[in-house]
């Protein structure tokens, strides 16, 4: 039996989790969204100042359900995300693993977000994984814990990225994803006709930024911004992402003769993507995983079960780990 204490600050969340196995018995999150909002986006000096206002409070609240002595390891987002962001929760769980004599695992944060549809699983499947998150969109050929190989990314904005910028054009708040896809059900997506970047280039790379500049023409074209308008181009946006996705997911799949799709990361609490990743999945007799919506956006919880996996490996980290912001998957 394993239990691991994991930090998660790469971004503008602060995260505390306990996992024993298959049962999380803490999982704190302080989210900074309504900080960052006035900004329209996150300030990395204000998110590394609240990590460090907030972390004390949130392993307070820990220690109230675990004793820190019960604790086999102290894991840690090392990277990728934001520096002085990523040095909070790092440092922090150094000086835990130093204090208790445990050891420390660096955790990779796309990693965590790969791994969460198995959450609470001891095997992890061969599969292929599509990570769709605000900084991240990758596909990978997994073959088992650390062993992953990259086959397609975007070769410009993430999927993420394009929801919150197409947001920001039309208006809406930050973080723009869960506002667009609310548009987007009140809108028609065949409206706008949006392009399909790099649908048809013959590898399982992504662009989206073809995408955003074609949404602000569409705009600019407008006689008016409605909210019949605003919500049409939610639709036919939202429409144009998906529609990619899931033809590169099933390109990764084909290719690769994989038989599971596992989805991850922020953009898929989408439901729309979750749908049309699953019709597509059971149309060709794939077998479809997603991550629970609450463990889709950044949370502690996946470092947790990425930590627990690496420490069943005997996989830790030395305390001479540097954080690295653009630490890479593989
Ligand atoms: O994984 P995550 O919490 O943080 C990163 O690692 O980046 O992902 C955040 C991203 C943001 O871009 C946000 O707009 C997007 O996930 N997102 C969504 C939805 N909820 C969050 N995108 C589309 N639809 C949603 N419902
Ligand atoms: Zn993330």
């Amino acid at each position: 039996m394993s239990t691991i204490l994991a930090i998660e600050t790469s971004c503008d969340e602060t995260a505390v989790a306990v996992l024993r196995n298959d049962e999380l018995m803490a999982n704190e999150v302080a989210s900074q969204v309504a900080v960052h909002r006035a900004f329209g986006g996150v300030v990395p000096e204000v998110a590394s100042r609240n990590h460090l206002a907030v972390l004390p409070e949130l392993l307070d609240r820990v220690r109230g359900k675990v004793e820190l002595t019960e604790i086999d390891a102290f894991a840690a987002t090392s990277g990728p995300g934001l520096a002085s962001s990523l040095l909070v929760g790092n440092s922090t769980a150094k000086g835990l693993a130093l204090g208790a004599g445990k050891p420390f695992l660096a955790i990779n944060h796309l990693e965590g977000h790969l791994l969460s549809p198995f959450f609470g699983r001891k095997k992890i499947e061969p599969h292929i994984a599509l990570v769709v998150s605000g900084g991240h969109t990758l596909l990978v050929d997994v073959r088992d814990v650390g062993a992953y190989l990259v086959l397609g990314k975007t070769v410009d904005d993430a999927a993420g990225e394009a929801f919150d910028k197409v947001a920001k054009l039309l208006g809406l708040a930050y973080p723009g994803g869960p506002e667009v896809e609310r548009g987007a059900t009140m809108g028609d997506s065949r409206r706008f006709d949006f392009p399909r970047g790099m649908a048809d280039s013959g590898d399982l790379n992504f662009s989206f930024s073809g995408l955003k500049t074609a949404v602000r023409y569409a705009l600019a074209k407008e006689a008016s911004r409605d909210s019949n308008t605003v919500n049409d181009v939610c639709a036919s946006f939202q429409a144009a992402v998906v529609e990619v996705l899931c033809g590169k997911s099933l390109s990764a799949v084909r290719k690769t003769g994989a038989r599971t799709l596992a989805l991850s990361g922020g953009v898929s609490r989408n439901e729309a993507l979750r749908d049309g990743l699953r019709a597509m999945c059971q149309k060709n007799e794939i077998e479809f995983l997603v991550a629970a919506p609450w463990l889709s956006t950044d949370n502690a919880a996946m470092i947790a079960f990425a930590g627990l996996l690496c420490f069943e490996r005997a996989k830790c980290s030395s305390l001479a780990e540097e954080i690295d912001p653009n630490l890479a998957l593989a």
